[in-house]
């Protein structure tokens, strides 16, 4: 509409300067050091939704990191749209792989250089600046409702809860969150389902104490050694995962889905090379897209134990420590699976060494529907936007909350995000395109007034 373009034409570098203020905040959720700081950004998020037109925000108080909620009720018989975000991030380290401060946004390129640039940060802005330009041109179509929260990154433990006791004040018709991917501009897409997440930790004990890797080595089972061999063994040849049960709920897909699944423009070739990797690996007769789209895994994402400081040191560690995830598809249930897990974890053992497992947060998988009037209203907002119908995609990642949304509030979610793969949300130098930061700013609006329009 040329109102909002002009409005976002005459405004651009103030929304950008705005993002970059709030990116400057080190809002790491999962690290004691950062509680100040946390608080701080949830504030100056309360106060950028009253500057955009919030008729009411406020902090919310948690057991954890505070949530943000706000609103801007227009017409009680338009429907109402909940926003969902967060404004936390995950801790920047590495440091020493960033090529510019984590927390000191440069752009270049054209190009959002800052921890929290796409995830979620910027993608949660737009939805902030998108409800300013509905408001400043009188364009309202949907009242809207903001809940963005500061522990997405640590697995939203009081999120669920503040679900519970705030079941009228988050009274909506759908929720619209931008936490995903697309995948190119080129070819926009919206995701129609998520993994869940099932996330272990375990602890192997040897020796009663670190020893000698001479004097005891060969005699004294290493527990590395062991949980290295325990580890290893949990994938099979075909690179299946071998607990027992694992695969049992899991919903395969028609042929027709897989197809329409693998439709989707994806250059093997260009994936290799972007990540340097001479081969991919997966799950033997199912495609990339399969394997992170609608397969579950099971993954390392940290393992030590023994001397990993500089140089060499000989010496047969007591303990040896994995941190070990699995994403989950449907129909798996996060708490079934990590039973299973912590079983055969224990069965395999040797009675050599001493296992200890704990389970962390986990989180559902979810499948949002394609048919609905408000997938229907982000399709033609993204059309408008991109003069290009969107390609429905399947989602790697997880937002545990998501499930929680259908089952304590009865809502479902429409995953309306622009962020890229290779944003490198989570590692060092994560970026966000300005150009998708406008986009979505863009397209935003179009959302509200259609789905207004449809819900007629
Ligand atoms: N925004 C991501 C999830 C995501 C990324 C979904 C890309 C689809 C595409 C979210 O912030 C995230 O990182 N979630 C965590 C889970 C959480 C419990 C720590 C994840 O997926 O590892
Ligand atoms: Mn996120
Ligand atoms: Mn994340």
């Amino acid at each position: 509409m040329q109102v909002w373009n002009e409005y976002l034409e005459s405004n651009k570098q103030r929304f950008l300067d705005e993002l970059l203020d709030l990116l400057r905040i080190p809002s790491v959720s999962a690290d004691s050091k950062y509680k100040g700081d946390v608080a701080r950004c949830a504030d100056s998020v309360m106060e950028n939704l009253l500057k955009a037109g919030c008729d009411k925000a406020e902090i919310c108080p948690t057991e954890g990191h505070p949530i943000v909620y706000g609103e801007k009720m227009v017409n009680p018989a338009a429907p109402t749209v909940l926003v969902y975000g967060h404004y936390d991030v995950q801790p920047a380290d590495p440091l020493n792989l960033w090529h510019s401060g984590p927390f000191e946004p440069l752009i270049k390129d054209g190009k959002i250089f800052a921890r929290g640039a796409c995830d979620d940060k910027g993608q949660m802005f737009m939805h902030v600046k998108a409800l300013e330009v509905m408001n400043s041109t009188n364009t309202l179509a949907c009242n809207i409702k903001f809940m963005i929260e500061g522990e997405e990154e640590v697995g939203s433990s009081n999120l669920g809860i503040f679900l519970e006791n705030n079941k009228e004040k988050l009274k909506a018709d759908i929720v619209l969150v931008s936490d995903t991917s697309m995948i190119s501009m080129e070819h926009p897409s919206i995701e129609s389902g998520l993994r869940g997440l099932a996330y272990m930790e375990v602890e192997v004990t040897g020796p009663n104490r670190d020893l000698h890797s001479g004097v005891y080595g060969g005699a004294v089972h290493n527990p590395a050694n062991a949980l290295c061999k325990m580890i290893a063994s949990m994938h099979d040849e075909n690179n299946h995962i071998t607990i027992p049960g694992f695969y049992e709920k899991v919903l395969n897909l028609s042929a027709d889905e897989r197809k329409a699944l693998n439709t989707a423009p994806f250059d093997l070739e260009e994936y290799k090379k972007e990540l340097d990797v001479a081969e991919v690996w997966g799950e033997k007769d199912f495609t990339t897209l399969e394997r992170t789209g609608v397969r579950p895994t099971l993954d390392v994402n940290g393992i030590w134990g023994g001397y990993t400081g500089e140089g060499a040191k000989t010496v047969l560690p007591g303990k040896a420590f994995a941190k070990i995830s699995m994403r989950l598809v449907p129909n798996q249930n996060s708490d079934e699976i990590a039973a299973m897990f912590q079983k055969h974890f224990e069965s395999i053992a040797p009675k050599s060494v001493k296992v200890k497992v704990t389970a962390h947060h986990g989180g559902e998988p979810v499948v949002t529907p394609t048919d609905s009037i408000a997938y229907k209203a982000a399709e033609l907002a993204i059309k408008t936007s991109f003069g290009k119908d969107p390609i429905p995609t399947r989602g790697g990642g997880s937002i545990p909350i998501i499930a929680l949304f259908e089952k304590t509030l009865g809502l479902k979610t429409v995953l309306m995000g622009f962020g890229l793969d290779n944003d490198n949300i989570h590692s060092p130098n994560e970026k966000y395109d300005v150009a998708n930061y406008y986009k979505g700013i863009e397209t935003i609006p179009y959302f509200h007034k259609f789905y207004a329009e449809m819900s007629k």
